[in-house]
């Protein structure tokens, strides 16, 4: 069976008290995880010791870095590597968010170094991908964001890629409280399942988890989840608050 994640996209918010709090709250709430559901908490680097301290041994929850760097090690001030990282025992890490891409202009083949070294180490990629509000009016969303996946993905094995989260984000519902319909995000979501199922076969991808993101909050997050091609979600905004992000968690189907 397919995982089901949610991951809390902290992005750079929350003091070290408040993130504190924030998991603290989370981990104590009565959630029947099924064995197939994760929760990863995506955190600033500061805090990524303390929060993996805080879950402890807990099954389920997982601690991921927001970012890697596309290079092994050397001089690179202020960079963090996969390697280390794997050091400090993190399983995911997000490549690729749309921020990054447009903020850091991380392109598409620095972001396939990123995945290669990351599964090198021995973490999992949460590789976001996702097209702005122009590409989808102009109806070319589908040929976009399989450039994105080609370009960053097609290098891996088969092996490899089963170890790789997709998550579909597109840029114009990020942050916009506007967020893709039900029925958009089920079809991008088979699209993406497709497009990986001609370069790693039809069971490789039907066991690939594809997460949405942008703008999912407890209100929608049903709806969303409810679509057969849709694993999860990557939470922005709605994870910095407990009672929200606990319902979004609850709506996994
Ligand atoms: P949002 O962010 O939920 O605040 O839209 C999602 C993301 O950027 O991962």
């Amino acid at each position: 069976m397919r995982k089901q994640i949610i991951v809390a996209n902290w992005k750079m918010n929350l003091s070290n008290i408040e993130a504190e709090s924030l998991v603290d709250e989370i981990l104590k709430a009565t959630l029947s995880l099924k064995d197939n559901q994760q929760v990863v908490f995506a955190v600033p680097f500061p805090y990524l010791i303390n929060i993996k301290n805080i879950i402890g041994n807990k099954n389920s929850f997982f601690v991921a870095a927001q970012n890697c760097a596309s290079t092994k090690n050397g001089a690179y001030t202020g960079e963090v590597s996969s390697e280390m990282l794997d050091g400090i025992g993190i399983k995911y890490v997000i490549i690729g968010h749309s921020e990054r891409r447009l903020y850091n202009h991380e392109d598409n083949k620095v972001l396939k170094q990123k995945v290669d070294l990351a599964l090198e180490s021995n973490i999992h990629p949460i590789f976001c991908c996702g097209e702005s509000l122009g590409t989808r009016e102009s109806n070319n969303q589908n040929t976009f964001v399989e450039h994105q996946l080609r370009e960053s993905l097609f290098q891996l094995t088969t092996e490899q890629i089963k170890k790789v989260v997709i998550a579909y984000e597109p840029i114009w519902a990020i942050g916009t409280g506007k967020t893709a319909t039900s029925e958009e995000a089920q079809e991008m979501h088979a699209h993406i399942r497709k497009v990986l199922s001609t370069q790693f076969g039809i069971t490789t991808a039907e066991s690939i988890s594809i997460l949405y993101g942008g703008s999912v909050k407890g209100s929608n997050a049903e709806e969303i989840f409810n679509n057969s091609d849709v694993d999860g979600g990557l939470i922005g905004g709605a994870s910095l608050n407990a009672t929200e992000f606990l319902t979004i968690i609850k709506s996994l189907k």
